[in-house]
């Protein structure tokens, strides 16, 4: 990932206001496990590596922006956290096998990592994967399609794991209603 990527989102979140956690977080909290460890990938500030702190968990959180893993750290030191936050560029450092009971990825998506996150859960762990697809209702989210997720994709990209919930509505029905432009795959490792 290049230097020019890191400063857009630099210059981004040295002023962004705090964002809320990804649906696919708020929707599905009750499946989170009550203590271990998880991961948030490509974490910006950080709402969903903050939430699952909250609930005990012991959070590591990565980003290619050292502005937001800064103010991302600053939070979490000044609630007592327990968040360790990592300036890292996930494509380009290897990935820990079965390291983690929980990994969320929100708005980011890189095909090439999706093995060794996989790889990376702990047998029975749960992943919650939320982003942008090809086909939104709205102009939302990025703008080059190799960043958003084709037809159900995320079923493909993570199969082998089990599927505890999903949603993608495409343009099924009254596209004035509902929630358009994202799907989400919420997945357990097998034990
Ligand atoms: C659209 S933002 C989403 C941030 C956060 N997940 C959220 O939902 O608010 C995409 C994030 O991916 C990060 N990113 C892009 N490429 C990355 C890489 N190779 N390694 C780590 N982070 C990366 C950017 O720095 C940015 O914070």
């Amino acid at each position: 990932m290049g230097r020019s990527s890191r400063d857009k989102w630099d210059r981004i979140y040295a002023d962004a206001d705090w964002p809320v956690p990804a649906r696919v977080v708020r929707e599905n909290e009750h499946l989170l496990p009550s203590r271990g460890r998880a991961l948030e990938v490509a974490c910006g500030l950080g709402a969903n590596a903050l939430l699952l702190a909250r609930r005990g968990l012991a959070v590591t959180a990565w980003d290619l922006s050292p502005v937001a893993v800064e103010r991302l750290r600053r939070r979490a030191e000044s609630e007592g956290l327990p968040l360790r936050a990592e300036v890292r560029d996930v494509t380009a450092t290897p990935w820990p096998p079965e390291a983690w009971d929980v990994i969320v990825v929100s708005r980011f998506l890189d095909r090439s990592v999706c093995a060794a996150m996989r790889k990376a859960l702990k047998p029975g762990g749960l992943l919650l994967y939320q982003t942008f697809v090809r086909d939104p209702v709205t102009p939302a989210g990025p703008s080059n399609p190799a960043y958003r997720l084709a037809e159900n994709e995320l079923l493909r990209l993570f199969s082998g794991l089990i599927v505890r919930a999903y949603r993608e509505e495409g343009h099924c029905g009254d596209r004035c209603r509902g929630w358009r432009d994202e799907a989400y795959l919420v997945a357990q490792k097998p034990m």
